[in-house]
Order: C-alpha cells, then sequence, then structure tokens
C-alpha cells in the first residue's frame, strides 16, 4: 500500500515502517471498569494512572515522539464535587511522584488546557513541571487537563484578533498565524487519536489539530489499556491511507 503524509520519523533506520510521530489519547471508561467490579468510579480514575504511567513507557519504547492525554475537559466540571476533587489529586499525585524520573528520562512534559480556575497549588506544580523539562527533547508527554477545544480556539481567537488589532502580527489572518495561539502551538498536529472505551465521539478533544488524525475507537476500558492495545493501534494506523486532500499517488 502507498502511504503518503505520515511524518518520517528521522531515526528510522527502514524494516518497521516508522511509528506515528504524534499519539493522542482520550482515556475514556474508568467509571465504567470500576462499576463493573463493584468498585467506586475513583478506584477506576485510581488504575486509569497505572495506564497512564504504562502508556508512557510503551510510547517511548515504540518510537512515538508526541503523546497527548486527555484527562480532565471543561465538561467534566459538571460531575459530583468529590469526583472533581479526586481528579485534581490524581494528577497532583502523578506530577508529584513522577517528575523526577520523567525529568530524567528526557521527557518534555507540557499541561493544556485553561490554566486560570485550577486550584493554585495544581497551578504552581504545573509550572513547575513544564519549566523544570522545558529543555528535553526526548519524548513530549502532553497533558490536556482543564482542557476543551472550544474554550482553547476561543482563547486564541480572542489573543490572535488582540494580536492583529494592535499590530503584534501583520497582515491578515492565516491559519498557522491562528495555530500560533493556540495551547499546542510548539506541538506537531496529531498523527493518531485513539479513544478508549467503545464510545465513538471526540468530546470537544483537539478539534483544530485532529482535521486530518486518523481516527481509532478501541473497545478497551482506559484502566486495562496496555501496552499490547498500544502496539495494536500503531499497526491499525500503518494500514491507513492518508491522503490529506490528495490523490494516491498511484491512483488513475
Ligand atoms: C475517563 O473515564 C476519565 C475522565 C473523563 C476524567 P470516565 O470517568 O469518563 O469513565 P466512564 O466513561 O464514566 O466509564
Ligand atoms: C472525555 O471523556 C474527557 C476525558 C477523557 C478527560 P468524557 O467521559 O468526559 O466524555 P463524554 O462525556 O462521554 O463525551
Ligand atoms: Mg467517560
Amino acid at each position: 500500500m502507498v502511504r503518503i503524509g505520515i511524518s518520517p520519523d528521522p531515526s528510522h533506520s527502514g524494516g518497521e515502517p516508522p511509528a506515528p510521530r504524534h499519539v493522542a489519547i482520550i482515556m475514556d471508561g474508568n467509571g465504567r471498569w470500576a462499576n463493573s467490579r463493584g468498585l467506586p468510579r475513583t478506584a477506576g480514575h485510581e488504575r486509569g494512572v497505572e495506564a497512564l504511567r504504562r502508556t508512557v513507557e510503551a510510547a517511548r519504547d515504540l518510537g512515538i515522539s508526541y503523546l497527548t492525554v486527555f484527562s480532565f475537559s471543561t465538561e467534566n466540571w459538571r460531575r459530583p464535587a468529590s469526583e472533581v476533587n479526586t481528579l485534581f489529586g490524581l494528577l497532583k499525585a502523578y506530577v508529584q511522584r513522577d517528575l523526577e524520573r520523567l525529568k530524567q528520562d528526557g521527557v518534555r512534559i507540557r499541561v493544556i488546557g485553561q490554566r486560570e480556575g485550577l486550584p493554585a497549588d495544581i497551578a504552581a506544580l504545573v509550572d513547575r513541571a513544564e519549566r523544570e523539562t522545558a529543555h528535553n527533547t526526548r519524548f513530549h508527554l502532553t497533558i490536556a487537563f482543564n482542557y476543551g477545544s472550544r474554550n482553547e480556539i476561543l482563547r486564541a481567537a480572542t489573543a490572535y484578533a488582540q494580536a492583529i488589532a494592535d499590530g503584534t502580527c501583520k497582515g491578515a489572518a492565516t491559519e498557522d498565524g491562528f495555530a500560533a495561539f493556540l495551547d499546542t502551538r510548539d506541538l506537531p498536529d496529531p498523527d493518531l487519536v485513539i479513544r478508549t472505551s467503545g464510545e465513538f465521539r471526540i468530546s470537544n478533544f483537539l478539534l483544530w489539530q485532529a482535521a486530518y488524525a486518523e481516527l481509532l475507537f478501541v473497545d478497551v476500558l482506559w484502566p486495562d489499556f496496555n501496552r499490547a492495545h498500544l502496539e495494536s493501534a500503531i499497526s491499525r494506523y500503518h494500514e491507513r491511507e492518508r491522503r490529506f486532500g490528495s490523490v494516491n499517488p498511484g491512483a488513475t
């Protein structure tokens, strides 16, 4: 099969096709995982953090350079306060516990989403994690927390309009000019977006950035997600033909 447009991995030396450069995951199904075992939803979220640890390690081993995970949406505030508190506590514990190791492993951490409205201790921790890993280039872990695409696009549009009005940005608005105001300004677009839990929706995740991403919906609850599932997702990605609106070079 002829494939075009898959971002080449410069370190790749033949044999297996290169892994997608940027994989984004909607980590869904923690509540159902817990419910099916008669456990509280919080137990599912706790096990979800372990799945995240496994996935970060597997992604690095498999040659993925950018992993972006959806961890808390701007709409998740609609959940009971106790569940929201648990999710905030788990993010805090994850960053606190894993920061040193991620730093040493050359991982650059970014957190995208609306920073405003986050509890001060979490905002400070996130700032610290970003600052202390800013020089790392081996692997890029981006956590979408208090993130919603519409919220991001609105913030970016407001800032871009302001920059055009005050002359900081010259000329007419462009797609690249706009994208430079998104939270993902330093990241390539995702090549593959995976959603676990069997739901077939995007739920306000990377709407601009995933314009040409391959979408994969897998019937696995997030706490069960493991290296084999990621490998299988990459294999399925390799079966896809990306055309970006063009035609297959072999087409007649
Ligand atoms: C994903 O699992 C975690 C978040 C959305 C924060 P859910 O909590 O949505 O689990 P389900 O979808 O209810 O099973
Ligand atoms: C999407 O999952 C958000 C995250 C995984 C953080 P949800 O569980 O919030 O999405 P919906 O409500 O089923 O669309
Ligand atoms: Mg869900």
